[in-house]
């Protein structure tokens, strides 16, 4: 096997350049309705870009199989339209303005539409998916559906508490590294994979979505809103505690912790600052632990692959773990 060489954005980019196009020529087809709000809010979301690393990974996935067929960019688009649902949805229950450095949807349709708008999405997406005639395909595509909603729902129980580490690693399994591991697993599928290589790339999926959580959770803290195209502390401020807010909360003084509380309780930051938030993070270190633990699985997911031949596809997945980790936004 030897030393594999690495690879760069550029070059993923590159490798995956014609599919990606293929791409957004699906989506965009695929959410066009005769009622013209679900047209224009389709194309507004498809226009907002994002980063599409979900249908990247479906197509490394595919590819590091030789799949020749045209089930990766459906399936692809797939995985992109059940993803902009939940962000449709997300926004509305979270109640955000800003999406991708722009008005959200629901800031610009409002609540009810976007609703309808994102519930069409996710039928869409499986009417797409049907046309692989694959009952395992859909089956994993409708667990996954349920357990994002059922997150949803869980996380919003949890609003405005300190939760365990463990509810949280729960929460983000669920929000993220689920439908990462679906990326990969339907890529497997397609391209005919063993069970072993399936269930290893489904947990480099796994491995993977945790790490990206992780340091979306830790960007939410430290980034600039120009960069990030969101608003920052966001999280603190729907009442939600990350992984760095639960590390610290296990270590910090009483009045500390009445701190880091209020601002969970009261969805807002009255009296407390989110320097001073910030501050109690650096003091123990909480920001690098997050880090830390993101890097752990970034790494555990490039080990899940190890097992592979040497490929350009193969160093794809390799470099993935290394942006999630050095991203900033
Ligand atoms: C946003 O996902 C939702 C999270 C899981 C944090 P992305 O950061 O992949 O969003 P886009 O698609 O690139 O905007
Ligand atoms: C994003 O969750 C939605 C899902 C992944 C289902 P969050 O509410 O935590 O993320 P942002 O900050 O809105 O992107
Ligand atoms: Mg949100
Ligand atoms: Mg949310």
């Amino acid at each position: 096997m030897g030393t594999t060489a690495t690879i760069n954005g550029k070059e993923v980019f590159d490798l995956l350049r014609d599919d990606l196009i293929a791409l957004e020529d699906e989506f965009g087809h695929e959410t066009v309705s005769d009622v013209r709000a679900i047209t224009e809010i389709g194309e507004y979301l498809r226009a907002g870009g994002g980063k599409r690393i979900r249908p990247a990974l479906l197509l490394l996935s595919a590819r590091l199989f030789d799949y020749q067929g045209r089930g990766a960019v459906r399936l692809g688009a797939v995985v992109e339209i059940i993803h902009t649902a939940t962000l449709v949805h997300d926004d509305i229950i979270d109640e955000a303005k800003t999406r991708r450095g722009r008005a959200a949807a629901n800031t610009k349709w409002g609540n009810s539409k976007c609703v309808l708008a994102g519930d069409w999405l996710y039928m869409q997406a499986f009417k797409v998916a049907v046309q692989e005639r694959n009952f395992r395909i859909l089956d994993t595509l409708i667990d996954l559906t349920q357990q994002m909603v059922e997150g949803e729902l869980l996380q919003m129980e949890k609003l405005g508490k300190s939760i365990s580490l463990e509810e949280h690693f729960d929460l983000i399994y669920r929000k993220t590294a689920c439908l990462f591991s679906v990326c990969m697993r339907l890529g497997a599928i397609l391209g005919g994979a063993s069970p072993e290589q399936e269930e290893a790339l489904a947990k480099y999926g796994h491995d993977l979505g945790m790490a990206f959580q992780i340091v979306d959770d830790v960007l939410d803290l430290t980034a600039s809103e120009d960069v990030l195209g969101k608003p920052v502390a966001s999280d603190l401020r729907e009442g939600k505690a990350t992984m760095a807010v639960i590390h610290a909360l296990e270590r910090c003084t009483q009045q500390e912790r009445v701190k880091i509380e209020t601002i969970l309780r009261d969805r807002a930051f009255n009296g407390v600052t989110h320097k001073d938030i910030l501050s109690i993070l650096q003091h123990y270190e909480s920001l690098e632990a997050a880090s830390a633990c993101a890097a752990g699985y970034a790494e555990s997911a490039a080990n899940a692959v190890c097992g592979f031949p040497d490929s350009e596809i193969k160093r794809a997945l390799l470099w993935a773990p290394e942006f999630v980790i050095a991203r900033d936004k």
